[in-house]
């Protein structure tokens, strides 16, 4: 496993619509071990490829309840009850700020074994889903 270097406001790659993973493969196995890694070293909640200079649609999160990894994960429900929290980022280093997110969420994605699988999060499960999810498609907490 390696430690990987997280990329931070101001990369290009940040702001690059990810790619579907279209293959799994043992490459990707080692690259979510490493982001879980890399997350944990960093003290993290989430990570999405994106952050370690990787345009793939792989997120990992731990919230303290154990390692959750999705791989080209979407979306499917929003519950129309939002919440506002304060959120921060890996890659905007000391910024935090208060995001308006679902309270709940369903999120469909596949797992390392390419098992297709439904995941279900309220609160801070539902509010990093939507702040992994969002990096995928280029966006930061900083733009709400
Ligand atoms: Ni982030």
């Amino acid at each position: 496993m390696a430690i990987l270097n997280i990329r931070e406001l101001g990369d290009p790659v940040l702001r690059t619509e990810a790619k579907k993973v279209e293959e799994i493969t043992a490459k990707t196995a080692k690259l979510l071990d490493d982001m879980v890694e890399t997350m944990y070293d960093a003290q993290g909640v989430g990570l999405a490829a994106p952050q370690i200079g990787i345009s793939k649609q792989i997120i990992v999160i731990d919230i303290g309840q154990g390692v959750i990894e999705l791989i080209n994960p979407e979306i499917v429900e929003s519950s129309d009850r939002t919440y506002i929290d304060q959120e921060g980022c890996l890659s905007i280093p000391e910024q935090s700020g208060d995001v308006e997110r679902a309270y709940q969420v369903k999120v469909e994605a596949l797992n390392r074994d390419g098992e297709e699988i439904e995941l279900e999060g309220k609160g801070l499960l539902a509010r990093v889903l939507q702040h992994e999810i969002d990096h995928l498609a280029g966006k930061l907490f900083i733009d709400y």
